[in-house]
């Protein structure tokens, strides 16, 4: 087969444009299915970013990045986490999305492989792909609280295994892995001479406890961030990933080839973002709310939320009570009731068909409406 023909489409785009057209024809559709902060960009990082606009300079950066965001996020490191990262390690890319690709290109040769959690974020598999890897999916389950354990990782390691990647809170589960697990999935990797890539663009957004960066427990650690979700930056491209001294080069030559650089002007935003403690506060205690409220309301509908969610802004439920078939279930709550929810069939394939992903990135009012559709669909359903 060729190597596009692996490559899977998004399947919860079909039920967007599906939304769209619905809202094309007047209907309001609730959206619990998107997974982009329905928050605007806080105001510093704007005007930062007009201030550097009408100074002029939108040349290239370095390919590793603008050393001021460099230096920037190494200071943010220690108040953040109190880890020492030096500068030079820390590599900017256009997303976190851009990191990826970037990792994959420098790690993986023909037919290695990456070991990654079903369900999880289904972009990983096709970035291995593209680079001519092999993803491994493992299932987990919430007993691991939808995490890779050691256990899991120990086991499924193999020749030609180059890394295990953890996305920490999850998406689409929203679940923290143990700290000390964290601790025990590193030293896993690295007794296999591998590396644990951690994913960790929902960090920030937590809610009860922080999580702490995979970084302070393996300096081999690679660790992946981004400002799309906390920063609610997703159009402004921009991430970052730290590696180990042996990677700093091997990836200059790859992003020198493949980007050039992140774009200059989000990079200067992103200086600023890292001051917009308080901005960020605010969305955080405001999808804390939401959260809250759902967990509240979707057990008394139905669903049935195993691990309950810490982090990012996902609710991933099991659905066995109300149907054995996900997919088909959130077409109809769209078609029948204007709710868009993704199925778990986006995830993975592991028990898929039990499960659905809310996205509390819209806002209560919406939620609260769209609570109230899923219960008039049900009971209209209970009564046909
Ligand atoms: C777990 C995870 N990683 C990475 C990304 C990509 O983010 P970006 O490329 O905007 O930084 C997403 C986006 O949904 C995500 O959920």
């Amino acid at each position: 087969m060729r190597r596009i023909e692996t490559i899977e489409p998004f399947r919860v785009m079909q039920l967007l444009e599906r939304a769209k057209a619905l809202e094309a024809q007047g209907r309001h559709i609730v959206h619990l299915e998107i997974g982009e902060p329905d928050f605007p960009t806080p105001p510093p990082v704007i005007r930062a970013a007009h201030r550097q606009l009408d100074a002029g300079g939108q040349w290239y950066t370095p390919s590793t990045g603008l050393p001021e965001l460099q230096q920037e996020l190494s200071r943010w490191y220690m108040r953040e986490y109190g880890v020492s990262i030096a500068p030079e390690r820390i590599l900017i890319t256009p997303g976190t999305s851009g990191a990826f690709s970037l990792l994959y290109a420098v790690l993986l040769d023909a037919g290695e492989s990456v070991l990654l959690s079903d369900p999880g974020y289904p972009c990983q598999r096709n970035f291995i792909r593209l680079a001519g890897g092999r993803p491994v999916s493992i299932p987990v389950t919430p007993q691991t609280r939808y995490h890779l354990s050691a256990d899991l990782v120990d086991r499924h390691w193999q020749d030609g295994t180059r890394a295990a990647v953890i996305i920490n809170p999850s998406n689409p589960t929203g679940t923290l892995i143990d700290e000390r697990e964290l601790a025990r999935v590193a030293a896993c990797c690295a007794a296999h001479g591998g590396y644990l890539i951690s994913d960790e663009i929902y960090h920030g957004l937590t809610y009860g406890r922080s999580a702490p960066t995979a970084l302070a427990f393996d300096e081999r650690t690679i660790v992946v961030n981004g400002f799309s979700k906390r920063w609610a930056m997703t159009g402004w491209r921009i991430g970052w990933t730290i590696v180990p001294e042996e990677l700093i080069d091997p990836c200059r030559r790859v992003m020198q080839n493949i980007f050039i650089a992140a774009p200059t002007l989000s990079q200067h935003a992103a200086i600023a973002a890292l001051k917009a403690e308080e901005e960020v506060e605010r969305m955080r205690q405001a999808y804390d709310r939401r959260r809250r409220f759902l967990l509240e309301a979707l057990p008394e509908l139905g669903f049935d939320v195993v691990v309950e969610p810490q982090g990012a802004f996902y609710i991933y439920a099991h659905v066995g009570r109300l149907t054995r078939d996900a997919t088909r279930f959130c077409w109809r709550l769209l078609e029948e009731a204007g709710v868009a929810i993704t199925p778990g069939e986006d995830f993975g394939r592991f028990r898929a068909q039990q499960h659905l992903r809310f996205s509390y990135a819209t806002g209560l009012d919406d939620i609260q409406c769209g609570i109230r559709r899923i219960a008039d669909f049900l009971k209209r359903a209970e009564s046909a």
